[in-house]
């Protein structure tokens, strides 16, 4: 049975990167699949404390996410939406994973890498250990376990994510192998990695950086509840180059380049077709469509997203329903690793 499985954190409102990487997938795999196809979409709320925010933070974001996913498209009664630690499951097969999983691939995992260079001395960072720094918490050492643990709990067979995760979906199935040998079980197989076309929204700022929630700079980018207004002057002052003629060369002009793709991800075209038709314009010319179909796609989500986030009762109600239909579904899956692993056995 063909399962879908993805996640996202709750870490504030989704980005046009989170959007055309990962949510517009997800929207468009609920629509597509068939009857038999199980989708589930997570707002992982355990990943989101491995890094410190102030109190009722996590509330808020969580709720905000829980109406952005609405807003977008997703509908509850087809696919389970829940908040991850509404299953303990996912903390229990994290545990058991972790008990095969090596550290040695962990520490090579890029994203540890890189929270670790970000932590040290620049000139010790690859020889400085993790007991050196007090910033760096376990949680964020073993965050690829937690992820691998989400993905197998459910038994997924596809995963919809941006070229960011691309590295933890390997993780996983790793986490399988190694799994599967120590208990000699088939209890998981190893789940496919889908990437949509748009796997790497760039930066308004610095189209050398993906498009990101932690970067401090809101102008860097736009957030799918963004006003019409806002919408404008940041694509207006996105980051481009002197050269004042449409053209695509994502290695030279990576700021127009990534204007092009974000066009063509949301009219269908290829981001060629896009600067010849535009062959001969300037970059206001570029900016303006940008906005114009930025603003097409954007807006009636807008719209859902403000008629939603303020009704609590309904919320609250979607997140039940989707935390025990997801506890359902993790509690065939742990009733296998219990046999494997001999911990639900009677003594
Ligand atoms: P998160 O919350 O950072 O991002 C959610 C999704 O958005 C994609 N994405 C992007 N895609 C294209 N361009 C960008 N600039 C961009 N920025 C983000 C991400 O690839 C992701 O698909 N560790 C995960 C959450 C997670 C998860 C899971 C995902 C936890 N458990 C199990 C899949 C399966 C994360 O931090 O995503």
């Amino acid at each position: 049975r063909k399962v879908i499985f993805s996640g996202i954190q709750p870490t504030g409102i989704p980005h046009l990167g989170n959007y055309l990487g990962a949510l517009k997938q997800w929207k468009h795999l609920q629509d597509t699949a068939s009857p038999d196809t199980k989708l589930i979409y997570c707002i992982v709320d355990l990943h989101a404390i491995t890094v410190p925010r102030e109190r009722g933070l996590l509330t808020q974001n969580k709720r905000e996410m829980l109406a952005a996913l609405l807003a977008i498209g997703l509908d509850p009664t087809r696919s389970t939406i829940f908040h991850q630690s509404s299953v303990p499951a996912h903390s229990e097969l994290q545990w058991i994973l972790s008990c095969t999983a090596s550290t040695g691939y962990l520490s090579r995992m890029t994203q540890w890498k890189s929270k670790l260079q970000s932590q040290s001395p620049s000139d010790t960072a690859t020889t400085t250990t993790t007991t050196s720094h007090p910033a760096l918490k376990h949680g964020l050492f073993s965050y690829p376990i937690l992820q691998a643990a989400d993905i197998l709990l459910h038994r997924a067979t596809h995963v919809p994510v941006g070229d960011d995760q691309r590295q933890h979906l390997e993780f996983a199935r790793e986490c399988v192998t190694n799994f599967n040998h120590t208990y000699a079980a088939s209890v998981f197989a190893p789940p496919s990695t889908i990437l949509s076309p748009a796997r790497r929204v760039m930066s308004l700022r610095d189209p050398t950086q993906k498009m990101s929630k932690s970067d401090p700079n809101p102008a860097s980018a736009i957030f799918i509840t963004d006003d019409a207004d806002t919408v404008r002057k940041k694509i207006k002052h996105a980051v481009t180059d002197s050269e004042n003629a449409v053209g695509y060369d994502p290695e030279g002009r990576k700021g127009v380049a990534n204007l092009l793709e974000m066009v063509g991800h949301l009219t269908g075209q290829s981001a060629e077709e896009i600067a010849g038709d535009m062959k001969g314009m300037g970059l206001g010319a570029l900016k303006g469509r940008v906005v114009e179909v930025v603003e097409g796609e954007l807006g009636p989500i807008r719209e859902r997203y403000a008629e939603v986030v303020g009704r609590e009762g309904y919320l609250r109600e979607v997140a039940e329903v989707g935390g025990a239909r997801a506890r359902e579904s993790a509690e065939e899956t742990m009733r296998l690793v219990r046999e494997a692993t001999e911990l639900g056995g009677e003594c």
